[in-house]
């Protein structure tokens, strides 16, 4: 219910901000912003992700797939420009951004205050929940009794974050792949892991004997990470979303990948 209350805030917005086009402000339609705008290699929207985080970004053979490769591809088309994705680990996509090896940094990625010191973030695309992961029948109920135990995190990520802040460095193992961080989980290294809770669903599935806690951790935002510099393309992706966002584009790509609860 709340999600479809979101999308009718986001279609009423997407409405206001065409009517706002209709009525004579030339320079906010996508044909104007595509001429303005550059890339890191012309005709080419270069894309940095870590494609081991289903449903956002997977590998489906030797192509990445997902909710994230979806709309990157549908924006790529919008501005007339072909994608192409560089996997990368997860701790390199910000710093690929910022030093402009690529265009943008797309994966299922948390809108920080920190980050936004090195990178500025498109309009919001989808929410995630940070939720903890344990083995069935763990004494963990709630993410407070996550105090003392030793927990495990994707390096960089806002889980791997959140968890140094509240439960200490010294009890929390980063793990380069969120996958590598259920291994251990799976093996009895770690008590429990904190991370985004669509991987956490598919990761769970993958696994027997583990579980999700009812009690979420932290509610956050995801958008896409592009230069600084670029303002230009910043526009350009952000008139690209809102427009996938008023025809529908974008929640059909999430519904295709998120089953409805
Ligand atoms: N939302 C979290 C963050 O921004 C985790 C993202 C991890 N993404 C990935 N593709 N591995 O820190």
């Amino acid at each position: 219910m709340k999600k479809k209350i979101l999308s009718l805030v986001l279609v009423a917005a997407c409405a206001l901000t065409i009517c706002a086009c209709g009525s004579g402000s030339a320079a906010s339609t996508s044909e104007s912003s595509d001429a303005a705008f550059t890339t890191v290699n012309s005709g080419v929207l270069t894309m940095a992700t870590n494609a081991y985080f289903p449903p956002y970004e997977y590998y489906e053979g030797s192509e990445i797939v997902g909710i994230d490769a979806e709309i990157a591809k549908a924006v790529a088309d919008k501005l007339g420009l072909t994608l192409k994705i560089e996997d990368m680990e997860f701790d390199s996509i910000i710093t690929a951004v910022s030093t402009g090896k690529v265009d943008m940094g797309l994966a299922g990625m948390t809108v920080t205050e920190e980050r936004k010191q090195n990178v500025n973030f498109s309009d919001t695309y989808a929410t995630g929940v940070q939720v903890v992961i344990v083995p069935e029948g763990s004494d963990i109920k709630t993410v407070d009794d996550l105090q003392g135990k030793k927990i495990g995190v994707q390096l960089a990520t806002t889980g791997d974050i959140y968890c140094c802040d509240d439960f200490g460095t010294e009890n929390v193992e980063e793990y380069n792949k969120g996958n590598d961080a259920v291994m251990a989980l799976v093996s009895g290294k770690v008590d429990a892991v904190v991370i985004d809770n669509e991987p956490a669903k598919s990761f769970v599935a993958a696994n027997e004997g583990l579980t999700i806690l009812d009690s979420e951790y932290v509610t956050e935002e995801y958008a896409a990470a592009l230069n600084k510099e670029n303002t230009a393309l910043l526009e350009a992706v952000n008139g690209a979303l809102a427009e996938l966002k008023a025809d529908g584009t974008l929640d059909s790509i999430i519904n295709k990948y998120i089953a409805a609860e």
